[in-house]
């Protein structure tokens, strides 16, 4: 089998590790890089996680890259609430004894994207940070990035402010550099992304398994199920885990084309995602597509499969 190849970037949260665990068991792509960057916690704190949720599963060998520390023009604004203090809900796992790297995200991902001559597939799943920055230092980065699959943004509400998700807000500036570069764009945001959730049954189950990638799991998202209780549903929406099952399976998902931007200057709207979806005024640029529905069942039965054969 060809296997995709795919670069994520991440503020290793919660949800965050379980993209990151989930990738590493689709027989479908091939993880050749992996960023680290703030948003959830703090730099330190995901680029600890990501390196160490990969030395669980036993992928030290897929190198991860320190990102930046802060949003492009304001200040870092974390979920702790969410994600604890450090990123994994309070929950500890060992600490990875693979080499550190030391070479920025966006320069190894920039080396990394001409060496796959326009067929690598980014999966950022964090605030856009570091995208943005190789875009502004690599402006012909543009031209080695087949697609970018995004987690982030929300056609309709927030989860934020009323009308901003997490990733967008906390770097407003990254995130409309990024819709502004011309790469093709496939965005998951929170209309998707609330629907691909792991039900009470889902939770139980996976918690049940009783391996260290299944414990990990059981201790680290409390916070989250409580802070999704109050806004959703009861369950664990998997938010970061869509771009990357999308990767693998994108016939499981449903998303239409259009243009976005991202509001950079709003009080009330700051960090909104403008799709021109639901308008006849179409903007002249529509080079993305928004996602709005998945197979819910498929998607969590492949999580769960992958949680039992760690
Ligand atoms: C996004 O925000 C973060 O807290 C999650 O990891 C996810 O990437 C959801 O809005
Ligand atoms: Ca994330």
């Amino acid at each position: 089998m060809n296997r995709i190849p795919v670069w994520i970037d991440t503020d290793t949260g919660v949800d965050d590790a379980t993209a990151l665990l989930v990738a590493t068991k689709l027989e479908e792509l091939e993880i050749v890089g992996v960023s680290a960057v703030a948003g959830n916690t703090s730099l330190e704190n995901a680029f600890r996680n990501a390196r160490d949720v990969l030395s669980l599963v036993g992928r030290k060998d897929i190198r991860v890259y320190p990102g930046a520390e802060k949003p492009l023009l304001i200040d870092l604004f974390t979920a702790e609430n969410v994600h604890g203090s450090n990123g994994l809900g309070g929950a500890e796992i060992p600490l990875s004894d693979a080499p550190v790297e030391t070479e920025k995200a966006w320069d190894a991902l920039y080396e990394k994207a001409k060496e796959y001559k326009g067929e690598l597939v980014v999966c950022p799943v964090g605030p856009l940070t570091n995208i943005a920055n190789a875009i502004i230092k690599h402006p012909d980065i543009v031209d080695y990035i087949k697609v970018l699959n995004i987690m982030g943004g929300a056609a309709i509400g927030g989860n934020v402010t009323p009308c901003a998700e997490f990733n967008i807000y906390t770097d407003p500036q990254a995130a409309e550099t990024v819709m502004r570069s011309g790469i093709p764009v496939n965005m998951f945001g929170l209309d998707v992304t609330i629907k691909a959730y792991l039900d009470d049954d889902d939770i139980a189950e996976i918690s049940s398994y009783g391996n260290p990638v299944s414990d990990l799991f059981r201790d680290s998202n409390h916070l989250l199920y409580q802070a999704q209780e109050r806004l959703y549903r009861s369950g664990l929406c998997e938010h970061d885990s869509c771009p990357i099952l999308y990767t693998a399976h994108p016939e499981w998902f449903e998303g239409y084309e259009c243009g976005i931007y991202v509001e950079t200057q709003g009080t009330i709207t700051f960090g909104k995602t403008v799709t021109d979806l639901w308008t006849d005024y179409k903007f002249d640029d529509r080079h993305c597509r928004f996602f709005l529905d998945l197979d819910r069942d498929r998607f969590a039965e492949r999580i769960k499969e992958a949680y039992r054969s760690f």
